[in-house]
């Protein structure tokens, strides 16, 4: 029998799957993006679509964290055409962040980023290059010279803390949704920093600004922005939720503008004021140096600085209030050791934190369990590299899983477990841990962790000396949330009853 004739007897079913298979052989055959010998393994994935489908979208990071389980510490996913190296465990994102750091220290191309920020290499998250060390550099010094060393910087968090205290305090006792309170009061620090001043929480323009961020904030990291990077051509043409990442972005970047030319006006070059003033201030000198001190360019900064610095440290403070509440006998002796040392009356400073060893692990605990970004910013090979055994050609998009460090089998006691102890030696003194890596690692890890662990530190410790926080009676709050950029609580209340 001819094959054709053997094709006409099957029935429509079995031909389809035929051609269908033929189809998937062709395209494997001429495929050009095939692997080269050495590559990562990876799960199965579709022609054109990759491994979309096997992405869980509310919680990508537990399915990313577990395929390591199956193929080992560096594995490879596909998103459309699109690789991405996926690097495991401490030892492995180590070997990448630390060891390998020239070769990891860029950040890949992006459709989605390249349409917000006109380019790739621009602001601080997504430059590389020169740009990038010295826009790095600039901002490091600013934040330093108007945040960290500063000793308002301290006196400007424990004051934003009163402000957030007699907010909740307003609450009267009756149950409330955290979030605004906290976002409004850590997005003040950053407004401080960069614009000069803080605005009151009623305020519109800011609570606009707020929910951009947010909003911002959860697309940036979703499916959705996945989808956009995989298939720019055909998801810039289709409706959905990605679209609103471009019109909160343009509302973002409008609010920046109108404050940068307000500072224009009386703009003192001898006596800067902020991070807005520092940056003309050095534009001035530095125009056609290309390295970024162009007036586009401090918006984008200015745009990072909110996107990476306000949610962060907010959604922290959130799963602080909800890991608190599950663990009531932890929250009291919390606030017994605040009161030890402290007292209920005097504003904390950071010159309190070594001898608050239980609070400050508890902290550390928070960070730990709370993963607020669970992936960590995406790399990229600058160079052929060998990594884990494995072949990652240059140009290869490659993700340092934090999940993976921070619940790390092999570095921490009871990884599943809320245990401020993993921070606590047998005396009860704090002692850090390697595998501490909410800030990532290396030349490209956070900007901003000096000062989030100040904001964290200072917050912290303001709420907890002057509440009891509790949620409604019979509730049981949730540790699984939502996956974003950053990791969200579902939406939860609190009672926050003066002690
Ligand atoms: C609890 C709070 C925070 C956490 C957990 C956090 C975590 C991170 C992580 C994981 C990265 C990616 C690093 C990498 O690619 O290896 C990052 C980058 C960054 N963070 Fe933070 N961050 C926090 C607060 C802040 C604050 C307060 C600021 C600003 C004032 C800030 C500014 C930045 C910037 C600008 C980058 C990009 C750095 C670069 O590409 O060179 N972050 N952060």
């Amino acid at each position: 029998m001819q094959l054709r004739d053997l094709f006409l007897c099957l029935d429509i079913k079995e031909q389809l799957l035929i051609i269908f298979a033929g189809l998937l052989m062709v395209y494997f055959h001429f495929r050009k993006d095939k692997d080269p010998p050495g590559f990562p393994p990876g799960p199965p994935a579709l022609p054109i679509l990759g491994n979309i489908f096997n992405i869980d979208a509310k919680q990508p990071h537990i399915y990313l964290t577990k395929l390591a389980d199956f193929y080992g510490n560096v594995f490879c996913i596909r998103l459309g055409r699109h690789k991405t190296v996926f690097v495991s465990g401490w030892k492995m994102v180590k070997e990448a962040l630390v060891t390998q750091a020239d070769n990891f220290v860029d950040r890949p191309y992006s459709p989605m980023v390249t349409r917000i920020y006109s380019g790739n290499s621009a602001g601080l998250f997504f430059s590389n290059g020169k740009v990038w060390r010295r826009q790095r550099r600039f901002a490091m010094t600013t934040l330093r010279t108007f945040g960290l060393a500063k000793e308002s910087t301290e006196q400007s968090i424990c004051d934003e803390s009163q402000h957030l205290k007699d907010a909740m305090e307003k609450e009267k006792g009756e149950p409330f949704d955290p979030v605004p309170f906290l976002n409004n009061a850590v997005s003040n620090i950053i407004c401080k920093i960069v614009f000069g001043r803080r605005f009151d929480y009623s305020d519109h323009n800011f609570q606009i600004m707020l929910s951009n961020l947010t909003e911002m904030a959860y697309l940036e990291g979703s499916i959705w922005a996945l989808l956009y990077d995989a298939f720019p051509g055909l998801m810039k043409h289709l409706p959905g939720p990605h679209n609103r990442i471009f019109s909160s972005s343009k509302s973002l970047v409008a609010s920046i503008r109108e404050e940068i030319e307000k500072h224009k006006l009386d703009l003192d070059p001898n006596n800067p004021r902020d991070y807005i003033d520092s940056f003309l201030i050095k534009e001035k000198h530095n125009r056609n140096s290309h390295l970024g001190f162009e007036e586009e360019n401090l918006v984008l900064c200015c745009l990072d600085l909110f996107l990476a610095g306000s949610e962060t440290t907010s959604k922290t403070l959130q799963w602080g209030l909800i890991y608190l509440i599950m663990n009531p006998q932890i929250q009291c002796k919390v606030q017994e050791e605040i009161d030890r040392v402290i007292g209920q009356t005097r504003q904390p400073t950071m010159a309190d934190k070594p001898n608050l060893p239980y609070t400050d692990a508890v902290i550390h605990e928070i960070q730990r369990m709370g993963n607020i970004v669970p992936l960590n910013g995406l790399r990229m090979a600058a160079k052929d590299t060998i990594l884990g055994g494995y072949f990652i050609p240059k140009g290869t998009s490659v993700m340092p899983n934090l999940t993976s460090v921070l619940f790390d089998k092999n570095k921490w006691e009871t990884p599943d477990t809320f245990n401020p102890e993993h921070f606590l030696d047998s005396e009860g003194k704090f002692v850090r841990r390697g595998a501490f890596l909410p800030f990532s690692a290396g030349r490209r890890a956070c900007l901003g962790e000096g000062l989030a662990r100040m904001e964290l530190f200072l917050f912290f410790v303001s709420l907890f000396q002057k509440f009891n926080f509790s949620t409604l009676d019979g509730v049981k709050l949730s540790t699984e949330g939502v996956t974003g950029a950053t990791r969200t609580p579902y939406p939860f209340k609190v009672y926050a009853k003066p002690r």
